[in-house]
Order: structure tokens, then C-alpha cells, then sequence
């Protein structure tokens, strides 16, 4: 269908006074005597763009009047009566499909948690729409950032046979039915799809890695899956990663790169999505803008673990959990650092290194590794981050003292065993950015199809 996109009909100015086609979703309708008024959405623009329907010279059919409608309609672009925008004086509107009223997004607001459940018609509300136009608009803007600065996008394997994070969290990848039976697990997999045990990646960085080591800075963007029995508001059981590698890096370089970029996004989604940013400060997170205003003009904070254990220790605050050295912050402790404490996002550097994954490099303390978590207000971890051990038998020793099968990561090592280099990477949990950036506070409302524990809607 030929048509202009209802984007191009609000905002061209040389569009006024021409005669224009658009397609959408009828919002909202209003009827007076001698005029009636319908707001046409088509997700191109966080804008509605008001059609007007002068009665006396068209018959409106009442199909095309209904919430929820889908209509075409020709007619002449004007000035709109109020404000700086354009509307549409109907001349002919087709229904293209008609709308019940057992529709169930009307005009009252509802619920996020009741849209969950209707994942498939809640992305037709505004909320939506300006959610994941800036979803689209920061995952362009992440792209760019890595092009403008010469790193290879590469896409490493969903499916693998190595487990980059530790194990208990890998989804698990077979051919086998229900009632397969084996002697033994080593068994079972030999008779499997690839004749050994294989699952779904929790992260590219082990491939990353590899390409790093070849082409300098790389790039990934793609989907990671975690098994973990975590139902919060922050964890997905598919989430898309952004996982950046660059060889010669060692930790504090990587950082300023985490924090260029995520500025550099910020910046984008601000600039580009002023409709929505205005929506989500009004409407889901007072002060959003400003909040983000502030990250990109300062200086993200820094703080060694050790440090920060000594200042929750200290902290007036009733933590769930203790903290003592050697422990995992949990989100009680990042969001009392980010929150309370430094109120901007926060490096937390150098963590012990049991409490961390093999890969990190071991710092000459012996018990810390060269890795952190980027903390963000209102969420916690969005990044995670380290250089990686770039010494053949530190790296054994550290994979040893986990039991890992050290057949199954050859490939990881030869890296260390021709012309190894130090290198950093880390890792961004985009929903979660999606989340920081927009000031929802569910990882459910900022992803098309969330899987989660007991979710596959
Ligand atoms: O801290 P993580 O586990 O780090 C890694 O996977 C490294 N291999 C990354 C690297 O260095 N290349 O995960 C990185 C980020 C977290 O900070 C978080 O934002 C996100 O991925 N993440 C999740 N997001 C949603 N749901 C989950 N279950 C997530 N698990 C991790
Ligand atoms: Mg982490």
C-alpha cells in the first residue's frame, strides 16, 4: 500500500498542504455535531496524528470509529489548531480490519502487569511503543559506537560445548526424548547430537577472546541464555549481551571504554527520542533526564571491593545479608553503593577471587582479580568486566582448583600459548541498560517475549 509513515506526515513541513495517505490504529475517537476526531497511531512516531472528519462532507462508518481499528485514510495535511504539529483533514477513510470491544487495551490506563499477559497486543500502547523505539534507537547507537571505532562485529556460536561462567547455568542443548536411557552421563551425550554434552551460551567472551587475539578489538551482540532459578525483576532466562574484547587492554583501559560507550548511547537516546524520554520522566522514573544528564557530564565513580565491604560494614543501614570480606554483594549492598553512597554509577573494583569467574586475572595480592561490576542506580549490575589471565599457568592453576575439564578449553588456552597478550572485556546486559535508560523497573516490560521461570508466553 502506497502510504507515508504517520513520523514524515507530523514533522515534514513541506508536507502541508498535500494530499497524503496513512495507515494505523485508531486510539482514540471524539464526536461533536458537525465534527468528529480520531488519533491515529502506527508506531512510527510517539506522536498520534489526529485525523478530522468533517461531517458534512464525509460519512464516518462506525467500524472505523472503534478502538483498536485499523483504518486507511487519504485526505490534506494541515497545520494542527493547537501546537507546532500537523493534522489530517479526512477525505476518504477504509477500514482495513475491525476491532471488537472485547479489545483488551482501552482507553483507561492499565496495568503493566496486566499487559504482561498480553504480550502480543500490549506493544500498541504508548508505554511500548517508547520503550522499544529506544531499545531500537540505543542498540543502533551501540553498533555505531563499535563501528566509529574500528572494532570487528563478530558473532560467536549460541550453540556450545564450553560453559564461559561456571557451571549450573547452562540450558541444555539435546535430540534425546523423555525416555532416553544411558549408563552413565558420558554415555547418555556420546549417542547425542554432537556426541558430547552441549548447551545454550551464557556469553560469547570465550570466542570474543579468540577473535580479539587475531583482529585487536571485537565486538559481540547477540543473544546469551542463563538457567538460573532467579525470578526477579531483573533477570531473564534469554537476554541480550554486548560483550566488547580488545587485546592490550588491561582493566583500567577497558573501563574508560565502558564508560565512553555508555555514555556515547546515552547521549544517542536522548538526542533521538525526545518524545520519549519526555514520556518516561513524566510518567515512570521523575527526574529520569536529568539523572541521565548528570552520567554523561561526570565521571563515573570508582571503588575497590575491599573498600567497599569496609563502608557497609560501617553503613547505618539493616542489610538481609552480612557482609564480610570474601562475600558477593548482593542487590541490597550495590543499590545501598550506587544509591545511597555515590548516587551515580559505580566501579567496583578488584573482587576476591573466589567469588569470581576462572578467566580474571590474578592480581599480585594472590587473592583479588583484576575485575568489576559496573553499578548502576535503581538496578544494581549492568556490566560485568575483567582482564583476563593472559598467563598459561596461572590460568591452569585457577581452572584446576575448579575442577574443570581442561580437555574442553584447548582452543582457550593455545591463545595463552601463542603470542599470548593481556587483554579486557565485559559484558552489558542490554535489557537491563533498556531498564536504566527508560526507568522501567521490570526486565519484562522492556523485552518483546521475556522468558523467565515458568514463562514462555
Ligand atoms: O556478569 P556476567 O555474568 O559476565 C559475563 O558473562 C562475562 N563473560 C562478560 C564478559 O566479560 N564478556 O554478565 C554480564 C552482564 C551482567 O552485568 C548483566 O547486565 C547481564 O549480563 N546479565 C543478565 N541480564 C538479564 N538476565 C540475566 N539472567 C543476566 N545475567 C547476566
Ligand atoms: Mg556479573
Amino acid at each position: 500500500m502506497k502510504h507515508l509513515d504517520i513520523y514524515d506526515v507530523l514533522n515534514d513541513k513541506s508536507l502541508l498542504g498535500k494530499k497524503v495517505t496513512v495507515c494505523g490504529w485508531v486510539r482514540t475517537f471524539r464526536d461533536s455535531a458537525q465534527v468528529a476526531f480520531l488519533e491515529l497511531a502506527d508506531g512510527t512516531s510517539f506522536a498520534r496524528l489526529q485525523i478530522v472528519v468533517d461531517k458534512s462532507k464525509l460519512t464516518l462508518d462506525p467500524e472505523c470509529a472503534k478502538n483498536g481499528a485499523s483504518v486507511c485514510v487519504k485526505g490534506e495535511v494541515v497545520k494542527a489548531f493547537k501546537g507546532e504539529g500537523a493534522e489530517l483533514n479526512a477525505e476518504e477513510i477504509t477500514l482495513l480490519g475491525k476491532c471488537p470491544p472485547e479489545y483488551p487495551i482501552q482507553k483507561k490506563r492499565t496495568t503493566l502487569e496486566f499487559l504482561r499477559g498480553i504480550p502480543h497486543l500490549r506493544l500498541r500502547t504508548n508505554t511500548f511503543t517508547a520503550v522499544f523505539r529506544v531499545r531500537s534507537v540505543a542498540a543502533q547507537a551501540i553498533h555505531r559506537y563499535f563501528h566509529e571505532h574500528r572494532y570487528y562485529y563478530v558473532n560467536t556460536p549460541i550453540i556450545t560445548a564450553s560453559d564461559c561462567e561456571g557451571a549450573g547455568e547452562m540450558f541444555r542443548v539435546t535430540t534425546h526424548g523423555y525416555q532416553a536411557k544411558a549408563s552413565s552421563e558420558a554415555e547418555y551425550y556420546k549417542n547425542d547430537f554432537f556426541g558430547q554434552k552441549a548447551g545454550l551460551s551464557v556469553s560469547g567472551q570465550l570466542e570474543g577472546e579468540v577473535a580479539a587475539t587475531a583482529f585487536s578489538k571485537i565486538y559481540t551482540f547477540g543473544p546469551s541464555f542463563r538457567a538460573e532459578n532467579s525470578n526477579t525483576t531483573r533477570h531473564l532466562a534469554e537476554f541480550w549481551h554486548i560483550e566488547p574484547e580488545v587485546a592490550f587492554a588491561e582493566l583500567p583501559d577497558i573501563m574508560e571504554i565502558a564508560e565512553d560507550m555508555l555514555k556515547y548511547v546515552i547521549k544517542a537516546v536522548m538526542d533521538e527520542c525526545p518524545d520519549e524520554m519526555n514520556f518516561f520522566d513524566s510518567f515512570m522514573e521523575k527526574g529520569l533526564k536529568e539523572k541521565l544528564h548528570n552520567v554523561v557530564n561526570s565521571k563515573f565513580g570508582v571503588i575497590d571491593y575491599t573498600d567497599a565491604v569496609e563502608m557497609l560494614k560501617k553503613a547505618n543501614a539493616q542489610f538481609v545479608y552480612p557482609v564480610e570480606w570474601g562475600c558477593d554483594l548482593q542487590t541490597e549492598h550495590e543499590k545501598y553503593l550506587t544509591e545511597v553512597v555515590f548516587k551515580k554509577p559505580l566501579f567496583v573494583i578488584n573482587y576476591p577471587k573466589q567469588i569470581k569467574s576462572f578467566y580474571m586475572k590474578q592480581n599480585a595480592d594472590g587473592k583479588t582479580v583484576a575485575a568489576t561490576d559496573l553499578l548502576v542506580p535503581g538496578i544494581g549490575e549492568i556490566i560485568g568486566c575483567s582482564e583476563r589471565e593472559a598467563d598459561l599457568e596461572k590460568l591452569v592453576s585457577a581452572m584446576k582448583a575448579r575442577g574443570m575439564d581442561m580437555q574442553s578449553y584447548k582452543q582457550y588456552l593455545d591463545l595463552r600459548v601463542f603470542g599470548s597478550v593481556p587483554h579486557s572485556g565485559f559484558g552489558l546486559g542490554f535489557e537491563r541498560f533498556v531498564m536504566y535508560v527508560t526507568g522501567m523497573e521490570n526486565i519484562r516490560d522492556v523485552t518483546l517475549f521475556p522468558r523467565s521461570v515458568n514463562n514462555i508466553m
